[in-house]
Order: C-alpha cells, then sequence, then structure tokens
C-alpha cells in the first residue's frame, strides 16, 4: 500500500553536510519526495513534535538538541512508507545500528542519531501538522 511519512534530517546530520547523501539513499529506493523544507524547530514545536517522550529522563536533551541548528524535514511517499523508512534508519541507538543502515554507516550517538522517522500513521500525521502546519488527517 502506497503510503506517506515524514523524516527530518537531525542537526548533527545538517551540520556535517550529509543532507543530500541520506536524501538520495530514499530517492534510490523509490520513495518521492512529496514535501521538502529546511526548518528550524521553536521550543514549542519541539516540545509538541517530541510531546510522546515529555515523561522521559531525556526529553530536555533532546529538544535542546533539536532546536540548537537547522533541519531538513521531508515527506516521502511509496509502498509501505512508515516501516520501510524506519528500517532503513536503522536503530535508535545509532551504535547498534546495523550497518547499512542511515544510522549504522553515519552515526553513533543516541541524542544525535543523524535522522528522525515517523513510528506510525498517527505519528505521521502529528508530527507533520507541526512541520507543515497545512496538513490536515485523512
Ligand atoms: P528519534 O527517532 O528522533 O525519536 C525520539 C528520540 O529520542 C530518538 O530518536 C533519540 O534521539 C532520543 N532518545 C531515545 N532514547 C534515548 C535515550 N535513552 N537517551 C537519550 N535520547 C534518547
Amino acid at each position: 500500500m502506497s503510503e506517506q511519512t515524514l523524516i527530518v534530517v537531525k542537526p548533527d546530520a545538517f551540520a556535517r553536510k550529509l543532507t543530500g547523501k541520506i536524501l538520495s539513499r530514499f530517492e534510490e529506493k523509490g520513495f518521492v519526495i512529496k514535501e521538502l523544507k529546511s526548518y528550524n524547530f521553536s521550543k514549542e514545536k519541539a516540545e509538541e513534535f517530541y510531546s510522546a517522550h515529555k515523561s522521559k529522563p531525556f526529553f530536555h536533551e533532546l529538544v535542546s538538541f533539536i532546536i540548537s541548528s537547522k533541519v531538513v524535514a521531508c515527506i516521502l511517499e511509496g509502498e509501505n512508507a512508515i516501516n520501510t523508512v524506519r528500517l532503513m534508519i536503522g536503530s535508535t541507538r545509532s551504535f547498534d545500528a546495523q550497518p547499512g543502515t542511515i544510522r549504522g554507516d553515519y552515526g553513533l550517538g543516541i541524542t544525535e542519531n543523524i535522522i528522525h522517522a515517523s513510528d506510525s500513521y498517527e505519528s505521521f500525521i502529528k508530527e507533520s501538522n507541526v512541520i507543515f502546519d497545512s496538513r490536515k488527517s485523512k
């Protein structure tokens, strides 16, 4: 089933000029870029984006990191996009991520883990509405 998902190239990857390489991987896989923007999270928008983690001990570190500089947000479309993109990015803890995945190839951190991708349809709707405010739930 063709569906959409959201990815965010995080400040560490943006600073290391990995954005082009990361987007290429999704295009090479067959996904289509439907929306793309460079974006600076405000503290409020970051807290909304990561509200599922509000009670976690790392929440403030996570918010501080994502607002620390520019990110690139992208809506991708293609077959089974939500799960396939999650497989392509690899484990949250980059040092555990399999080689061949994006985190496995480019990162070593947990907070600084290169890229975010929506983990469900509900997360996609919520997260894409934070960044691309005109989008609505289907
Ligand atoms: P992301 O895919 O953006 O979704 C939530 C983020 O929380 C995750 O990537 C990590 O950057 C961060 N995260 C998850 N677990 C931890 C942890 N144990 N310590 C610090 N940050 C974490």
